[in-house]
């Protein structure tokens, strides 16, 4: 079984900030830093810090170049990285006193992916294989398509969540991952239980896992519901906490854990990327997961 992320990658500019900006409002930052970042990237990075082989597929930039090194530093495959012309994606994010973030994303490259260099990606890959998903990427319906067909497991992080996933066909997920704001804007409801209600009637075979923030996550399917509280840690950015998330996530399926062990390696991961600054480098190693007590 292999590991395909089809994502984005994205240069962050992070700006420390007193509150986040307002309208009409000009703002001094109290410091700025320049990391590597992304939805797809950091997920990719987390699978790869978790121990799985991960494939990332995706676009970058003619002022790319790093992305190569740095997934190479990870461990991230990089057999299906493109450079094509044109500006790299990029993110603007505050990050205010409370480790809140707000995020402005520019697609550049992330948004140039093609129909045909989606099909050169799926050729290698079939039955079985895991495919991970955002929506910081064009082309995402066909993408699912694509991989529904090859009888792939889709795995989708309608994040952010915005008209472009309207045209796809979620009954092709397997697997949502997604935070409770992502939940109200699938499902309607802001309760969790309804969150899951609703998304469990109208795709009754997939799982969901439904992150809480505070309140932890809770997993649920057809047959099984689990949950997980947080482990407690000084947070310090919050960027990039649900991206380790996910890539535990994926990474503890493909190992083939059970569930109740997989929502506390995932929480625990994404707790120690709270307490550090950035996103790639916030997310933990497997070995720091393990050996750390929180
Ligand atoms: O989820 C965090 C990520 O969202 C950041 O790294 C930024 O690039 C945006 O994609």
């Amino acid at each position: 079984m292999k590991v395909l992320n089809f994502g984005s990658l994205n240069y962050d500019y992070v700006y420390d900030v007193d509150h986040i900006v307002q309208p009409g409002e000009t703002l001094d930052s109290l410091n700025m830093g320049t990391f590597f970042g992304g939805k797809g990237l950091n997920q990719s990075v987390a699978m790869a810090r978790a121990g799985v082989h991960v494939y990332h597929a995706g676009m970058v930039g003619e002022d790319g170049d790093a992305f190569y090194e740095l997934c190479r530093e990870n461990g991230v495959d990089t057999t299906y990285l493109r450079k094509i012309d044109g500006r790299n994606g990029h993110a603007i994010i505050q990050v205010n006193r409370e480790a809140q973030n707000c995020i402005i994303i520019y697609g550049g490259s992330n948004r140039r992916i093609t129909k045909e260099f989606v099909d050169e990606v799926l050729a290698d890959f079939g039955e079985g294989d895991i495919i991970m998903l955002q929506n910081e990427i064009n082309c995402l319906d066909y993408i699912i398509d694509r991989a529904y067909e090859k009888k792939m497991t889709v795995i989708l992080n309608p994040s952010p969540y915005d008209s472009a996933l309207d045209a796809c066909d979620m009954k092709k997920v397997s697997i949502f991952l997604l935070n409770e704001v992502e939940g109200k804007q699938v499902s309607g409801y802001e309760e969790p239980e309804k969150i899951i209600g609703a998304m469990l009637e109208k795709y009754p075979d997939a799982k969901i896992v439904l992150t809480l923030g505070e309140n932890g996550v809770v997993y649920a399917d057809k047959d099984k519901r689990a949950q997980q509280g947080i482990f407690k840690v000084k947070a310090v950015d919050t960027t990039a906490a649900g991206d380790t998330f996910t890539g535990y996530f994926v990474a503890a399926l493909a190992k083939g854990l059970p569930i109740e062990e997989t929502l506390r390696l995932c929480s625990k991961a994404s707790a120690i990327a709270v307490s550090r600054k950035g996103a790639t480098p916030s997310i933990p190693t497997m070995e720091e997961v393990e050996n750390i007590e929180l």
